[in-house]
């Protein structure tokens, strides 16, 4: 039980990994806050979370929108307490090569996947800096780590959160706050690749954990507090053959990308 009493507010918890982090942490002792779009669906979390004999507070809307999200935490602070931790999981993506996606698909991706941080970040900060406690943890991607053709937008935005963790786990630790960076690779028990957005699904080959390890394999990280994480064996791999050979990696890329643009395109956009 080794967030016994926390609060934890996780947006992006009516489904796939913010779902099933909800759930690790209240496993865990850990009172749960949730955000996400859907309220049926975040019904469903409640009732899990209940059975758990845990509390829970529930929101429905957008983390784009910055006082909706500043409102939840001021209710999450009034009805159980101040957040010990902060889970940026909510996120969206959009495929597409560079001359295709739309340029509202790119505001909304960035809307979403960075502003949307931003917003439960600077809405819970004041209170754990007053507190000298707290913990951020930022779902990222591989894709925050390596750059992959079709996903470039969506890429983007996760290297942007790999920065930030990192900048701000530097700024913040003098606070006794601390920030955990988690790259899951591709994921199953999600809803993310049906709901890609754009021309193109980005391209995947298998999946290679489900939402439920990468969940465990999250609040096990944090608890022992990590800095980072690259969930899966090909991520890790991908990652290191990116940053020690690049002319190779890329050489290989440019073989192999067009082998699966043509299977993805056979296969109604999935590899
Ligand atoms: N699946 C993968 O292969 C994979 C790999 C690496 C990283 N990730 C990252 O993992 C995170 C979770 O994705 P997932 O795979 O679990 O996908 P998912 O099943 O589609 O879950 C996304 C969650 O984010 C919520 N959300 C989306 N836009 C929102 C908005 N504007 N405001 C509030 N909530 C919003 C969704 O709410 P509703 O369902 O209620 O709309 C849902 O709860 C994302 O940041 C994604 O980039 C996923």
């Amino acid at each position: 039980m080794e967030f016994r009493d926390q609060i934890a507010f996780v947006t992006g918890s009516s489904s796939g990994i913010g779902r099933e982090i909800a759930l690790a942490l209240a496993r865990q002792g850990a009172h749960i806050a949730g955000l996400a779009c859907s309220w049926e669906k975040l019904q469903a979390l409640k009732r899990d979370i209940q059975v758990l004999d845990r509390r829970c507070l529930l929101f429905a809307g957008d983390v784009c929108d910055r006082d909706f999200v500043f409102d939840c935490v001021r209710h999450v602070e009034q009805d159980l307490g101040a957040v010990d931790i902060l889970v940026n999981n909510a996120g969206m993506g959009v495929g597409g090569a560079v001359y295709e996606v739309p340029l509202q698909d790119i505001q909304d991706e960035i809307d979403v996947n960075f502003y949307g941080v931003i917003h439960s970040t600077h809405a819970v900060l004041p209170k754990m800096m007053e507190r000298r406690h707290g913990l951020i943890i930022n779902i990222s991607s591989v894709a925050g780590k390596v750059s992959i053709p079709y996903s470039g937008y969506y890429c983007a935005t996760k290297f942007a959160l790999t920065a930030l963790s990192d900048a701000w786990r530097l700024e913040l630790r003098p606070f006794g706050i601390h920030v955990l960076n988690v790259c899951p690779g591709t994921t199953s028990g999600t809803a993310f690749h049906e709901r890609v957005r754009g021309v193109r699904r980005p391209l995947r080959v298998h999946y290679e954990m489900s939402a439920e390890q990468v969940a465990r394999r999250t609040v096990a990280a944090a608890a022992v507090r990590k800095r980072e994480i690259i969930l899966t064996a090909g991520g890790r791999l991908y990652a290191a053959a990116n940053r020690f050979a690049p002319g190779l990696t890329y050489y290989l890329l440019s073989k192999v990308v067009p082998y699966l643009v043509k299977r993805s395109e056979n296969k109604g956009g999935l590899v």
